[in-house]
């Protein structure tokens, strides 16, 4: 693969096949990434690029649009059939812009919305105030108990009670237990407001009965596509047709839309123009991935490998917040081990063994040097690894943090990523 790109732009050529290779031969357990398949690789990588397709399928503002129709009607019937939606826009470029896009939809400025808090594990977009959300709109934000660092959903409650949201925002980016839908339902509905579950995260989870599914309890779910759904660097939105909240009933006459139509309109012309119609076809690609059997399996190992690795840190004597995790990810509180996160994820990264630092709950420090390591097992996973793999990965990662500086250690820990990198080939077909 890439021979052309090779000879006629061999300085992109190089850097590609070197970033490709640090995948291979490293541990990839950044729990918002993956590998995704080379047929959504080579999807991404198509002529369809080249096409300007503004609108959508059968009402676009260019010609030659026909094999594009097919290929987003296509990818829109598998998203609504793989998610049980009634609704599917395929089109947002990516998670952010796809909550931008919900917010547009359905809120003004100045409404109040309720999102996890981003120190607690919420994403950017459910309310920081450095974020176009935080900015626009007036978010309340809810976190966890500071005892069981989990969602408190009697606060959640008396929050919404009390301060009446439009619309309560559910998911997470940095949150090791599950989502009660149907709880935050309960509470949207006391109150008279939508309930968007953002789960971009733990996706695959849903799909596969090993997390609760955000439908029917939603009117909006968002998900990016590159994450536990292992497909190309984007979102979707699925929603509900009817808008149970709207005062007056969708009307074409008078041009009052339902939610489908307010979710399609806020992404085109809305919020964004011409569709990138080739991570579209790549969506459709994954959506069919997704539908196989073996896409059942992958997502009960990654919670299985989560259990086991969370298991071994923990026999370790790490602290991870919340005591463990119930989905692909965990977090390591860095505090006891008297580094912080910044420094143990850079000391893993040195290593080949990928993470992020990450605030925990109630962390003193700053989010550019917060307490935290965030790591997950998704793209291992992938590679085909076990709970086996997992308890060496456990316990070398626990080394790592507790010798930070020990030459000798870090040698072995090279040794133990080597061995584990070429047992489990990534991509031996591209390059
Ligand atoms: C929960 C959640 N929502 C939204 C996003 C934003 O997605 P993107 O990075 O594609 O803008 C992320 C990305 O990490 C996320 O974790």
């Amino acid at each position: 693969m890439y021979e052309h790109l090779q000879q006629t732009d061999n300085e992109v050529y190089e850097l590609v096949k070197k970033e490709t290779e640090r995948q291979q031969h490293g541990l990839v357990m950044i729990p918002s990434e993956n590998a995704a398949s080379v047929s959504v690789l080579e999807t991404m990588g198509t002529a369809l690029s080249n096409k300007y397709a503004e609108g959508y399928p059968g009402k676009r503002y260019y010609t030659g649009n026909e094999y594009i129709d097919q290929i987003e009607n296509l990818a829109i019937y598998r998203a609504k059939k793989l998610f049980n939606a009634e609704h599917a826009n395929v089109q947002p470029n990516a998670g952010s812009g796809a909550n931008l896009a919900i917010y547009f939809a359905l809120l003004k400025p100045g409404d109040t919305v309720m999102g996890l808090n981003l120190a607690h594990g919420g994403h950017l977009t459910h309310g920081n105030p450095v974020n176009f959300s935080g900015m626009t709109y007036r978010f309340q934000s809810y976190g966890v108990n500071k005892e069981t660092e989990r969602i408190d959903l009697d606060e959640v409650r008396a929050i919404a009670l009390r301060e009446k949201p439009k619309m309560i925002v559910t998911g997470a980016t940095a949150y090791p237990r599950q989502f009660d839908f149907s709880a935050f339902r309960k509470i949207s509905d006391e109150v008279g407001a939508y309930l968007l579950a953002d789960v971009s995260h733990f996706v695959g989870l849903c799909l596969a009965g090993v997390h609760p599914a955000p439908f029917p309890h939603a009117d909006v779910v968002m998900t990016t596509t590159h994450k536990t759904l292992r497909g190309p660097r984007s979102a979707i939105i699925l929603s509900k047709t009817t808008d149970r909240l709207a005062s007056t009933p969708a009307d074409p006459a008078t041009k009052v839309k339902n939610l489908a139509q307010k979710i399609d309109s806020a992404v085109f012309p809305g919020t964004q123009g011409g569709p990138m119609e080739h991570i579209i076809a790549a969506k459709a690609v994954c959506f069919a991935e997704a539908m196989k059997p073996e896409f059942k399996t992958y997502q009960e190992n990654i919670v299985k490998n989560a259990h086991a690795l969370a298991e071994t840190l923990q026999a370790e004597g790490i602290r991870l917040v919340s005591g463990g995790t119930d989905n692909h990810l965990m977090l390591i509180d860095c505090t006891p081990l008297q580094i912080t996160g910044k420094q143990g994820a850079n000391a893993l990264a040195d290593l080949g063994i990928y993470t992020n630092f990450n605030t925990i709950p109630y962390d003193t420090r700053k989010p550019f040097d917060p307490s935290g390591i965030r790591l997950g097992t998704p793209t291992l996973t992938t590679r085909g690894m076990g709970a086996g793999e997992m308890q060496t990965i456990g316990h070398t990662i626990a080394k790592v943090l507790k010798n930070m500086t020990n030459e000798t250690v870090r040698e072995g820990v090279r040794k133990v990523v080597r061995e584990l990198t070429a047992r489990f080939p990534l991509y031996s077909e591209l390059l």
